[in-house]
């Protein structure tokens, strides 16, 4: 069975459907990393992210691959493991860019689909709900309000500052901070869901689940039922 798993940016959409995968003995795949990889590759090649037509010219000399450590996906750019270096914010703004491109999603899409093809996944993202896993037997329309999404994000950068000994937040301080990730993540929403190629959009025959007020175990939990009930 193939789970499909769409929604905006820090839904916790990589948290859920990696705890959904391995209850249910499936692969989690992570889609955004792939873009993420391109991304990366384009910043080392020079290339400016908003020149389409130089992006499409160096992607093919890209080689992408997947592999799971201890059930931890990492991602792989010419032999070189950058699991790590994708996260950075240079990366996250020019993947956001990159995936604009319908030359870009196709290169990528084939990829996923082949990898859903060999065996059973769970696969996040923008589109495989609507274009890459169309037949996928469980689809999944993962959200949450923006400020709770922030909230999150904000939580998940403070325990980082703590755990590398830095300084807390003022109140004041946290306040902006919050506001700007905010943003961050309506800016990045709306350049997905308004490109010109597969923008993310909720599939009607996707399934909503709305996990601002719930628990990670709850929305695990949530998913495993509709699975449960699609594979009656
Ligand atoms: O999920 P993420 O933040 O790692 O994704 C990085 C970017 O890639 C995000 O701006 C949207 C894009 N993306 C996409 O367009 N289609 C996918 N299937 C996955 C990610």
């Amino acid at each position: 069975m193939n789970i499909a798993i769409d929604g905006p940016a820090g839904a916790g959409k990589s948290t859920i459907a990696k705890l959904a995968a391995s209850a249910l003995g499936s692969v989690y795949v992570d889609t955004g990393a792939m873009y993420r990889t391109l991304a990366l590759f384009v910043l080392e090649k020079g290339i400016d992210p908003s020149d389409e037509k130089g992006v499409l010219d160096v992607i093919g000399g890209a080689d992408i691959t997947l592999s799971y450590v201890d059930g931890v996906q990492h991602i792989s750019l010419n032999g070189r493991d950058v699991t790590g270096e994708i996260r950075t914010a240079e990366v996250t703004r020019t993947s956001s860019m990159i995936a604009a491109y319908a030359g870009v999603r196709s290169y990528l899409v084939a990829m996923q689909q082949k990898i859903a093809a060999r065996m059973p996944v769970v696969m996040d993202g923008r589109d495989i709900c609507s274009v890459v896993l169309p037949d996928a037997e469980v689809k999944i329309y993962l959200t949450a309000s923006a400020r709770k999404r922030a909230e999150r994000r904000l939580l998940q950068n403070e325990e980082m500052q703590k755990a590398n000994g830095g300084p807390a937040l003022t109140p004041e301080e946290r306040e902006t901070e919050l506001g700007r990730i905010e943003q961050e993540i309506r800016d990045r929403d709306y350049r997905d869901m308004h490109r010109e190629a597969s923008p993310l959009v909720q599939a009607p025959d996707a399934v909503v689940v709305d996990s601002s007020d719930m628990t990670i175990d709850e929305v695990v939990s949530a998913i495993l039922e509709i699975a449960e009930k699609a594979a009656k």
